[in-house]
């Protein structure tokens, strides 16, 4: 059975109220239970993190390591700039999806560059919560067609 750790970033745990013209009206605790439920689908498992702290987020990636088959990121602004957190991603090596709620691309030049994406196996951006779910589903994929399950 695959094991999928969710990692949310910093200010992701407002989401509801942070700039829902932005973020949408959908709760973090919304997401992980519908991300909870599709795992249950999927025959997979889910346990999902949120940290607004770039160490707590690696301490998290390097100790659930070994034990973890993907990685599904969103985080958040550490996203535009923490070479620390590209370097545990890569560490981890195995498949990591990337995830925005926001289209990074249509938004402020400063969000253009994703410093994690090229890590990562690949980038959902813009499709709301919707691209959890998404992200899910194609991990849970690449993992059942072969890559290594723990
Ligand atoms: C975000 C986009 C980031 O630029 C921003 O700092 C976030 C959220 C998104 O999900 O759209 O916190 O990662």
């Amino acid at each position: 059975m695959a094991k999928i750790l969710v990692l949310h970033g910093p200010n992701l745990n407002m989401l509801g109220t942070r700039e829902p013209e932005i973020y949408g009206k959908t709760t973090l605790a919304q997401i992980n239970d519908r991300l909870c439920r599709l795992a249950e689908n999927l025959e997979s498992e889910v346990e999902t993190f949120q940290s607004n702290s770039e160490g707590e987020l690696i301490d998290i990636i390097q100790k659930k390591g070994t034990a973890i088959d993907g990685l599904i990121v969103n985080l958040g602004a550490y996203t535009h700039y923490s070479i620390a957190l590209r370097d545990a991603i890569a560490g981890f090596a195995k498949p990591t999806v990337e995830v925005h709620l926001s289209n990074i691309y249509a938004r402020e030049p400063f969000r253009h560059t994703s410093v994690t994406a090229p890590v990562c196996r690949g980038m959902i951006s813009g499709l709301g919560w919707r691209g959890y779910l998404l992200a899910l589903e194609a991990l849970v994929g690449f993992l059942q067609e072969g890559e290594e399950i723990s």
